[in-house]
């Protein structure tokens, strides 16, 4: 933070006043749900996106992206998509600038420098982590508040206008909510959330497969059309009010069928998972995670090769009590539940036979769930 703060001052030759930090998440389980009102229960992680941040006297926001060596600005009272295609990564900032400004905040100008640890393109919802920073650092400069409800709409409609991913809540709702130590249990359609804590004495272990996310958009809006399609057929708003019977009774496209198949029954597994944690049963909640992942492999069709195998090694460690993939799928990040006195062999074993199977190089590593979003005065 402090290499953040002297890289500020070096840049704008003046002290940053504010610094704003969100963190990335990851998702316990409950994949594809949120999008159709259903449920989900991620967790914040220890790893984030901070802006260190002046305001300006006018209306430019001047962006330094340090871990990408770039910059670029834009001015208040014309945001667009960024013209410079080099600069899309700004697109989450100005998207964020534009749901500000439509929904009536005075924002300032900002100078400011972005760094953050949350890996690109892996499912850990580093746009999430940036979009929910940029609301903080707006609302610290303007001095408003907004609240998280709002800040993850805005965040989301920045994802959608400005970078073409038709995507759910659940990223920036647990980027904005994220608490010490606890999962979120989210139901998406009314926003509601309910802290549960995570089970003492194991670990949550994020497990990178090194291998991008691919064509996720285009194959994402397809998935989410799917789901539509099944919830329009069966006369009912969202997949979260149909059940299995329902689904049985319309005549659908097999792969719509089986879109719907796995929402329904995601659904359920969440609500399942909290109920196990609740009662301590890990082996349970392994079970469920297991359950899940085969769901999205076979049923949504969102898995790869890499997430098959690396969800594979993990399970296959002592001490694992289940591995699933995290987010949207098509590349990124499996999450496994372990035992905390098992954790760093199973990282050395699942490390080694993954490279030995694959060639690439993985990075696993565990994470408590961590707090939201937040901004400090300085
Ligand atoms: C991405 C989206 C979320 C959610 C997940 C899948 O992370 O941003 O809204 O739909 O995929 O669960």
């Amino acid at each position: 933070m402090t290499q953040l703060l002297s890289h500020f001052q070096a840049v704008y030759g003046r002290p940053a006043t504010l610094l704003a930090r969100a963190p990335g998440r990851v998702n316990l389980i409950g994949e594809h749900t949120d999008y159709n009102d259903g449920y989900v229960l991620p967790a914040a992680i220890e790893r984030e996106t901070c802006i260190a941040a002046a305001p300006r006297p006018d209306g430019i926001v001047r962006l330094v992206a340090r871990d990408l060596d770039r910059e670029t600005t834009f001015d208040l009272a014309h945001v667009a998509p960024a013209a410079d295609p080099q600069a899309t990564w700004s697109n989450y900032v100005r998207g964020v600038a534009a749901g500000l400004l439509a929904a009536g905040y005075r924002l300032r100008g900002l100078d400011a420098v972005i760094q953050g640890n949350v890996p690109v393109g892996s499912g850990l919802s580093s746009s999430a982590a940036l979009e929910m920073a940029s609301v903080q650092a707006f609302a610290a400069a303007g001095e408003f508040t907004v609240p998280p409800d709002q800040a993850a709409r805005i965040g989301q409609k920045a994802e959608h206008d400005f970078v073409g991913a038709n995507t759910g809540l659940m990223d920036q709702l647990a980027s904005a909510l994220g608490q010490p130590d606890r999962v979120l249990l989210i139901d998406c359609r009314d926003l509601s959330y309910r802290p549960v804590p995570t089970p003492a004495g194991a670990t949550i272990l994020i497990a990178d497969t090194a291998v991008r996310r691919q064509l996720a958009s285009s194959a994402y809006n397809e998935r989410r059309s799917q789901c539509e399609a099944a919830a329009a057929a069966m006369g009912v708003r969202a997949l979260r009010d149909a059940n299995l019977e329902m689904l049985a009774r319309v005549d659908v496209p097999d792969v719509v069928r089986r879109r719907a198949q796995h929402v329904i029954e995601e659904n359920d597994r969440v609500l399942a998972t909290v109920a196990a944690l609740q009662a301590g049963d890990l082996t349970q909640v392994g079970r469920l995670m297991n359950a899940s992942h085969a769901s999205l492999r076979d049923l949504y069709e969102v898995s790869s090769a890499e997430l098959d195998a690396m969800a594979e090694l993990l399970r296959s460690q002592p001490g694992c009590y289940g591995a699933r993939l995290t987010g949207a799928g098509f590349g990124g990040c499996c999450v496994a539940l372990v035992d905390a006195p098992a954790v760093d062999a199973a990282i050395a074993a699942v490390s080694a036979a993954y490279s030995a199977q694959t060639g690439l190089t993985p990075a696993l590593y565990p994470t408590r769930a961590a707090q939201g979003a937040r901004v400090e005065l300085l």
